[in-house]
């Protein structure tokens, strides 16, 4: 199974992919944490796209398009995927047809998570994960069980990621609609597009994604 979750930042991809993971036993692959991982290495891809991540704007086809087929050759991928935050580009929706064609078939199901722009930054704004493991949170929507405590692993120390102040948020929802909401079509034209309504609850969201799986 090879699944797309796309649509604007803060829709809920990373939130759905989490839970789809848990149950489905397939294997998260978010471009976004992937950038974030060689940024943290100081590696030489990382200490490339850390300033355009900062700006919001896309980091070049290439690179991540390197970046992702190294990834799946580095294995761990065979029981399926979920690809959170890729494609982004028409560009990289064709590179990944190509990727795919060399292993074994096409994405089964390309989710696009639907919501409005206003939502979008309310989300963004509140959102934390653990220092330790990554799970993610919400001042509002989802709070840790223990005040402080990451329900997951139990570590008490929380991050915000940098590009989440409003500056970037606002270039990141322009370059959403300008250059990733037009590969909406290229999925519909295959016939595996399925719209889901962004703005029901976490659960609700999750249910209709299970149900279209
Ligand atoms: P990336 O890390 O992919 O960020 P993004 O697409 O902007 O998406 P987010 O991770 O911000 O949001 P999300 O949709 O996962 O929402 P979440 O589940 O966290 O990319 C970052 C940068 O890397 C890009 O700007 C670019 O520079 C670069 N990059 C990455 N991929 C690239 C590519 N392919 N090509 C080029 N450049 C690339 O939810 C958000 C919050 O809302 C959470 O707090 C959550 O708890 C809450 N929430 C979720 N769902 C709901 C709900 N239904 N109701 C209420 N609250 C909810």
């Amino acid at each position: 199974m090879k699944i797309l979750l796309m649509g604007p930042p803060g829709c809920g991809k990373g939130t759905q992919a989490e839970r789809l993971v848990k149950e489905l036993g397939l294997t998260h692959l978010a471009t976004g944490d992937l950038l974030r991982t060689e940024v943290a290495k100081g590696s030489e891809i990382g200490n490339k796209a850390s300033e355009i991540m900062k700006s919001g704007a896309l980091v070049p086809d290439e690179l991540i398009i390197q970046i992702l087929r190294a990834r799946l050759e580095a294995g761990g991928v065979e029981e399926g995927i979920i690809l959170d935050g890729f494609p982004r580009t028409v560009e990289q929706a064709h590179a990944l047809d190509h990727l795919m064609a060399e292993r074994d078939g096409g994405i089964d199901k390309a989710f696009l998570i639907d919501v409005d722009d206003a939502e979008l930054i309310s989300r963004i704004s509140g959102r934390f994960s653990c220092a330790s493991c990554g799970a993610g949170y919400h001042d509002r929507f989802k709070k840790p069980r223990t005040e402080g405590v990451c329900d997951a692993c139990g570590a008490t120390e929380f991050v915000r990621r940098p590009d989440d102040n409003p500056q970037t948020v606002a270039e990141r929802l322009k370059v959403y609609h300008k250059q990733t909401a037009p590969i909406a079509d290229f999925y519909e034209k295959k016939g595996i597009l399925v719209r889901v309504d962004g703005e029901k609850s976490i659960d609700d969201v999750y249910v209709d994604i299970r149900s279209a799986v």
